[in-house]
């Protein structure tokens, strides 16, 4: 996947460029972008098309509008944000491959942008239907990928297109590739992973992947109750994955064949039930009350975690370590961002809620990388093949 050609490889000089980006960014009831991280990330392939005279062809899925116009799900934000950050009109199409569209595409002058409506307004676009694709592919005579967060989907507009025009890949994937790459592949030791996350079955690949490489796995979050069930313990209320108690004890029992220090953790805080200002203690993990549910790691398990972190020289870090989103239980995760923001090591952020975390906590500009990719990341670090990245020309 390292190996693929970049938008540097081939010659952009005055072509009309499709480019695939991951615009799908938070935004509130009233369409307010929350958060644009994805958009700036995009910016670095989008000027450098600019200075090669492209005539430049955005498109991006928002949301899962499941195939219809759903106006919510408008990139117009998008294109607001876009021209505001790169100072310069961006034009947005009303639609993705009407025909005016397509003619305002082929009419394109030199460093013209256009923003192409959300993809997934049309059900063939996550079908990967190659006729989709190829009215795409009819707008351009180049495809770049850049939308590193969807390569894990293999539809039209990330995969499908390739088959039509010759692909290459934006910075942005090139960045992504690097850095995780090297983090798993070639990685600095001690190798430490942290994950989190609420369930067993969401992480188990990854976890399975990692114990291959890591010197020390620490399992916070949801997932570390279906671990201690599997020990014999008593979770109350935790959340448990019952029919996961198998795939738990043999990943413990691969950490042990591995020679990996596998940390869970040995005290939870606990909470009477779901709520922002529920009663909550701190109990060891043995000793978890029948009408409690665990929330959060525990003191104890902070000191042991943080110290363990002292002297390694890579970390990744995939998924919160506890219901960060209610400031009680948000203590763990943020000790562990901090701790990581004070490593003199390559730190890694898988994307989606950690990197939301560590964003929350204020300490992005603290880690080497924050993926842009949530369930992209996640399938990087399991060792899969992401179609959107698969499907371009090798070097
Ligand atoms: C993401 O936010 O993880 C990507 O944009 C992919 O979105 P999806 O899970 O709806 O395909």
């Amino acid at each position: 996947m390292m190996n693929k050609k970049t938008v540097k490889d081939i010659d952009l000089k005055g072509k009309r460029v499709f480019v695939r980006c991951d615009f799908n960014v938070p935004m509130d009831e009233n369409q307010n972008i929350t958060d644009n991280t994805r958009i700036v990330a995009a910016l670095p392939t989008i000027k450098y098309l600019l200075e090669q005279n492209c005539k430049i062809i955005l498109a991006s899925h928002l949301g899962r509008p499941k195939g219809e116009f759903k106006p919510e799900f408008s990139l117009k934000p998008v294109a607001k944000e876009l021209s505001k950050l790169l100072d310069r009109e961006v034009i947005m199409a009303k639609d993705v491959v009407g025909e005016e569209t397509i003619q305002k595409a082929l009419n394109l002058k030199e460093r013209e942008i256009m923003l192409l409506e959300n993809v997934r307004f049309h059900k063939e676009e996550t079908e990967n239907d190659p006729e989709f694709a190829k009215k795409l592919a009819s707008m351009a005579e180049v495809f770049v990928n850049d939308a590193f967060g969807t390569a894990h989907r293999a539809h039209s507009s990330t995969t499908g297109i390739a088959d039509y025009l010759p692909a290459v890949s934006g910075f942005l994937i090139e960045k992504e590739l690097k850095f995780l790459g090297n983090a798993v592949n070639n990685p600095e030791r001690p190798f430490v992973a942290i994950l989190g996350g609420a369930k067993v079955s969401d992480k188990i690949g990854v976890i399975d992947s990692l114990l291959e490489k890591v010197d020390t796995l620490m399992i916070g979050g949801g997932m570390a109750y279906t671990f201690f069930k599997a020990q014999g313990y008593e979770v109350g209320n935790s959340i448990c994955e019952m029919d996961k108690l198998d795939l738990a004890k043999s990943a413990m029992e691969k950490a042990k064949q591995k020679g990996v220090k596998l940390l869970l953790p040995v005290d939870t805080k606990v909470g009477k039930e779901y709520k922002e200002d529920t009663e909550s203690k701190i109990v060891k993990c043995t000793e978890i009350p029948s009408d409690w549910e665990g929330f959060d790691i525990g003191t104890e398990t902070i000191k042991i975690f943080t110290e363990e972190l002292k002297t390694a020289k890579t970390v990744v870090w995939n998924g919160p370590l506890g219901l960060f989103e209610f400031p009680q239980f948000a203590i763990g995760t943020n000790a562990i961002a901090k701790a990581l923001a004070e490593l003199d090591a390559t730190t890694i952020i898988g994307g989606g809620d950690s990197a939301a975390a560590v964003k929350k906590a204020g300490l992005e500009d603290k880690m080497t990388h924050i993926s842009t990719g949530g369930g992209a990341s996640l399938e990087f670090l399991e060792g899969k093949k992401l179609p959107g990245i698969e499907c371009l020309l090798d070097k």
